[in-house]
């Protein structure tokens, strides 16, 4: 066999996303003529949820107006304004435009947080299953802990799960409301853990030891239910605010997710640290998406109508599906659900595992329970293991961003069918 001399770590090693890549198989699929309902991927369907009538507009007429030159490092100054206002309306934040920093979509800045804060040997915890931090863990060479978190929490971290690793740590990797879990971290829960953070960081200070820091993302902000009213750890605990660097952006929120206009606030000094790390790397938005988004955000009017529309369009969907496997349950099916609470997902739980199929198969793992339902009742979800989980139980992610009113119920109605195929 030839030899081949292996390259570097990156090169051998690296993955991407598997939810990516689970979504576009099952695209494939249904590419080649399969009749799939695709719910995997944390994106939208543009023909259902299109972004708002004015970023559409503003974008065709800024680059009518030839805004197609580099934008500046840190964003237009108009959008970091619009920004400012936004966070002052919608979060009662205080933020400066100088503490504010735009990027081509969120990832970019969640990849400048993990990368300024975190030396190689540095530690950052984050809980499971969570969205994506293993592969920022692996790109920045950090140190990661994994923390496990139970349905019974609605699958966010509690200061229990963690206290005994917060000496240890330099990042606490934080998401409300929650990919792939569609919770959000309720006031109590959300304060004992910035309580405890400011504890530890006032004796580090007091040892001249590196701080620990909160990434916050919410990129979701904006899409959790009236039930459950978004906190954050600022505006829990004003002495987080030297600590804690916030995610958002149009990706969610307002449908954008191909548009890529993402932004992060927090400190001063490590937002621009940010900033010049992503300045090498280019991870800038483009200009015309820039000055477009700093439009729509300015007509405070439309930004209230359109997440109105989403909230109504995304609601119905996950409470329609809610209620459908609590009915599934009722009919004595080992099915179950968490009640959503916002973004726009559901949990739900395929407790099939020792059942057999009508071929008489017994489903053993969470990849036989997956195949399953891919192939009797035509639908695809992620599995938790995906985001890290290790559960052994066949949790999954519904993502409802592809699926048509409609839908809920044909899709329901083909779970049924596929669960009456199985022999108890
Ligand atoms: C929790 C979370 N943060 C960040 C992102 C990335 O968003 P963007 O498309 O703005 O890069 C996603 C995308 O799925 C996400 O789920």
């Amino acid at each position: 066999m030839e030899k081949h001399l292996v390259a570097g770590h990156m090169a051998e090693n690296l993955i991407g996303s598997e939810i990516i890549k689970l979504a576009w198989e099952i695209n494939a699929r249904i590419n080649e003529g399969q009749k799939i309902f695709n719910l995997t991927i944390g994106d939208y369907n543009s023909d259902i949820f299109p972004i708002p009538e004015t970023l559409t507009e503003q974008i065709k007429i800024a680059y009518d107006e030839h805004q197609t030159n580099y934008p500046p490092g840190e964003g237009i100054l108009p959008l970091r304004s619009a920004i400012k206002n936004y966070l002052k309306e919608e979060g009662k934040l205080d933020y400066s435009t100088n503490e504010i920093l735009v990027a081509g979509g969120s990832r970019p800045l969640i990849y400048a947080i993990y990368k300024t804060l975190l030396d190689p040997k540095d530690t950052v915890l984050f809980p499971v299953p969570s969205w994506n931090n293993n592969h920022y863990v692996h790109l920045t060479g950090c140190k990661g802990i994994e923390v496990e978190t139970s349905p019974e929490n609605n699958f966010l971290p509690v200061l229990k799960d963690f206290k005994k690793y917060l000496s240890k740590v330099h990042l606490i990797a934080l998401c409300s409301p929650l990919n792939p879990t569609g919770t959000c971290f309720s006031k109590k829960t959300l304060s004992s853990i910035c309580k405890a953070v400011v504890k530890e960081n006032e004796k580090r200070k007091e040892k001249g030891k590196k701080a620990v820091y909160i990434m916050y993302d919410q990129i979701y902000w904006g899409l959790a239910s009236k039930k459950t009213p978004h906190v954050d750890p600022v505006s829990l605990y004003p002495e987080l605010r030297d600590y804690t660097i916030y995610i958002h952006g149009i990706s969610k929120v307002f449908a954008g997710t191909g548009v890529r206009v993402g932004w992060a606030w927090g400190p001063e000094k490590i937002i621009g640290k940010m900033r010049s790390l992503l300045g090498h790397i280019g991870a800038w938005a483009p200009k015309a998406e820039q000055k477009a988004t700093a439009s729509f955000l300015e007509t405070k009017k439309e930004v209230k109508t359109y997440l109105n529309w989403i909230n109504e369009e995304i609601s119905f969907r996950l409470e329609g599906f809610y209620e459908g496997f609590k009915n599934l349950k009722h009919h004595g099916h080992s099915v179950d659900a968490l009640k959503p609470q916002g973004a726009i997902y559901l949990t739900v739980l395929f407790d099939l595992i020792g059942q057999k199929t009508k071929d008489n198969k017994t489903l053993e793992t969470v990849a036989d329970v997956t195949k399953f339902l891919l192939e009797e009742a035509r639908v695809a979800m992620v599995p938790f293991s995906a985001f890290g989980s290790k559960t052994k139980k066949p949790w999954y992610r519904l993502s409802v961003g592809t699926c048509s009113k409609d839908d809920v119920n044909n899709i329901l109605e083909s779970i049924g069918k596929a669960l009456l195929t199985l022999q108890k």
